[in-house]
């Protein structure tokens, strides 16, 4: 006889498996018996448990144009399968906001019903953004300007050389490429080529 949680963790398990299995690589449970289990096992692919629904890749993938989004900054993120929080309530999966979204005073959320983000730093709800209410179905990348004009207004310096003040983050009006990190990353970044902070 199974103790009584782990009999129970595995019924929520089966029953949570069987309605995510659209975006399983291979289910360990399919045979009965847990396989080698890791991260990526139920969702996601190779070692990326990004599940691959709504904008999960625009967000947790290397990107040339902006800071790679953890987990944490959207989930309660379990060490263990068998955490609490992680697979023991129904879907859809919970969203608890880690510090990027909430930056500058944001108070982010995300409505289930609608599937819209709002109030969101990221997407320039502090900024005067006219694209801040993202919608997590819409995978397309978001566009200059949509998060903060360009140049922002809002008393900021009419000058098109964002490099010219942010060198770290711009060339011209143009992102570094191998400095995107320094991009929604939670700061106005004001340092220039010869001191960028660490990533
Ligand atoms: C920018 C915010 C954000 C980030 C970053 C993010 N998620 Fe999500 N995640 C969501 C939203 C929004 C949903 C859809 C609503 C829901 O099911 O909670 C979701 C849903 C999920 C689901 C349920 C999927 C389904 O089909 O029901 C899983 C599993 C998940 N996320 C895991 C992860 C993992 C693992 C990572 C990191 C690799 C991650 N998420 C990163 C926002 C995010
Ligand atoms: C046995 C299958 C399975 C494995 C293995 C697994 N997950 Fe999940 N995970 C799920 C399911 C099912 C959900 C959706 C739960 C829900 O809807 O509330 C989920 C949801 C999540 C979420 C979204 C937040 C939440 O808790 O609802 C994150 C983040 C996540 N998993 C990370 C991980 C990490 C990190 C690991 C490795 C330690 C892992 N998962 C291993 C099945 C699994
Ligand atoms: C003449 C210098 C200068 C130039 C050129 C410049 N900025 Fe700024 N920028 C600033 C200063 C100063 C701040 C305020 C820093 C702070 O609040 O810590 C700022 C802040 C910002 C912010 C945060 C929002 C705000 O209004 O505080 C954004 C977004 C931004 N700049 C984008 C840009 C973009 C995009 C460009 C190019 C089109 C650009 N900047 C060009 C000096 C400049
Ligand atoms: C998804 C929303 C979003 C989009 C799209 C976006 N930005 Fe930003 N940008 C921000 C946020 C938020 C900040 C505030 C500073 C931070 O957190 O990095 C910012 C800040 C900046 C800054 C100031 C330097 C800094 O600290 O980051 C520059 C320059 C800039 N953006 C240029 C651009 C350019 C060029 C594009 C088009 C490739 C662009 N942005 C598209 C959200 C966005």
């Amino acid at each position: 006889m199974m103790p009584v949680r782990a009999s129970t963790f595995l019924i929520i398990a089966v029953a949570l498996i069987t309605s995510l299995c659209a975006t399983c690589d291979n289910d360990p449970l399919a045979d009965g018996l847990p396989g080698e289990i890791n991260c990526s096992s139920c969702h996601g692919s190779g070692d990326n448990p990004a599940p691959d629904v709504g904008a999960h890749k625009a967000h947790t993938g290397k990107s040339v144009w902006h800071a790679q989004i953890g987990c944490t900054e959207c989930h309660l993120v379990p060490k263990a399968v068998d955490d609490k929080g992680h697979m023991d309530t129904p879907a859809p999966a919970e969203i608890k906001w880690g510090s990027l979204a909430s930056s500058d005073s944001a108070s982010p959320e995300y409505d289930f019903k609608s599937g819209l983000c709002t109030n969101v730093y990221c997407h320039g709800s502090t900024l005067g953004g006219s694209g801040a209410e993202p919608a997590w179905e819409d995978t397309g990348t978001a566009q200059c300007g949509s998060c903060h004009m360009i140049p922002p207004g809002q008393g900021h310096p009419s000058s098109d050389n964002c490099g010219a003040c942010h060198g770290c983050v711009a060339e011209n009006a143009q992102i570094r490429k191998d400095n995107a990190y320094l991009h929604i990353n939670g700061e106005v970044n004001m340092q220039m080529p010869d001191s960028c902070p660490d990533r």
